[in-house]
């Protein structure tokens, strides 16, 4: 067994804190939406607001890190081998084959796991951040005594942002059956702890080749 360095320290921290901001944001947005009742509804509204802010900020700290380190480009999807990767997931995992792809350093996502991250950061979040603000400032009245969202109802608002939070769970249900689908059951999971994940020694023998080549 070697290992190797895969998730950089603000990769790690980012990675939790969000998924700390979304499990709590989940669990006082649906007290908001009346699905389930924990702190009362006054508080569930107040925490939201807190929690929502806290995301704004990691979202902005996470823009700059992905732009300035080059690490957006490991979103890009490998289109030609997404295919493969499907093929894996849906019935080659399930008869012990190898994974199609091999993760390194410098390429630490699967062709799948790319596109559905994209999709993640370029869809599903934006569009929880953009109803969410217009939930915000939905009839609130600017500097200027102006009405700030006036035309758009707000219960259309609040269906958009309940049916991305629907969409959101159902990202982190699947996401987390995926963590499982590494060398074991846990290696995914330490990896993001750590920033360390163990390979076989074949494997990384394997990186060295194609990195010489
Ligand atoms: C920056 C991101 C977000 C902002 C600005 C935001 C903002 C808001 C606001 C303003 C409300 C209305 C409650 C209030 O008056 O404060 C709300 C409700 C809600 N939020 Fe968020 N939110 C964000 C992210 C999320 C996330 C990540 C989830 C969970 C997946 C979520 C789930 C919900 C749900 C289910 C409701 C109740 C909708 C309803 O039925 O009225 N929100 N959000």
């Amino acid at each position: 067994m070697s290992k190797i360095y895969i998730y950089k320290g603000f990769n790690r921290f980012w990675h939790w804190t969000q998924a700390a901001l979304i499990f709590f944001l989940t669990v006082t947005g649906f007290e908001v939406h009346d699905s389930i009742h924990l702190f009362g509804y006054e508080k569930a509204v107040y925490f939201h607001r807190i929690a929502s802010y806290a995301f704004l900020v990691l979202i902005a700290f996470a823009i700059f890190w992905h732009v300035t380190t080059g690490e957006w480009k490991q979103y890009i999807p490998n289109v030609s081998k997404l295919s493969a990767q499907i093929k894996y997931y849906t019935s080659g995992i399930f008869k012990k084959e190898p994974h199609p792809t091999k993760k390194t350093q410098v390429s630490k996502l699967n062709p799948l796991q790319a596109f559905t991250y994209l999709g993640f950061k370029l869809v599903l979040v934006p569009m929880m951040v953009i109803s969410g603000l217009l939930y915000m400032f939905h009839k609130t009245v600017d500097g200027n005594n102006e009405i700030v969202i006036r035309d758009i109802s707000l219960g259309s608002i609040a269906n958009w942002h309940s049916f991305g939070a629907f969409l959101l769970v159902a990202f982190v249900i699947v996401h987390i059956y995926m963590t499982t689908t590494g060398h074991t059951y846990t290696s995914n999971l330490k990896a993001m702890i750590t920033g360390y994940e163990e390979l076989d020694d074949e494997k990384v023998a394997d990186d060295e080749k194609n990195k010489a080549e």
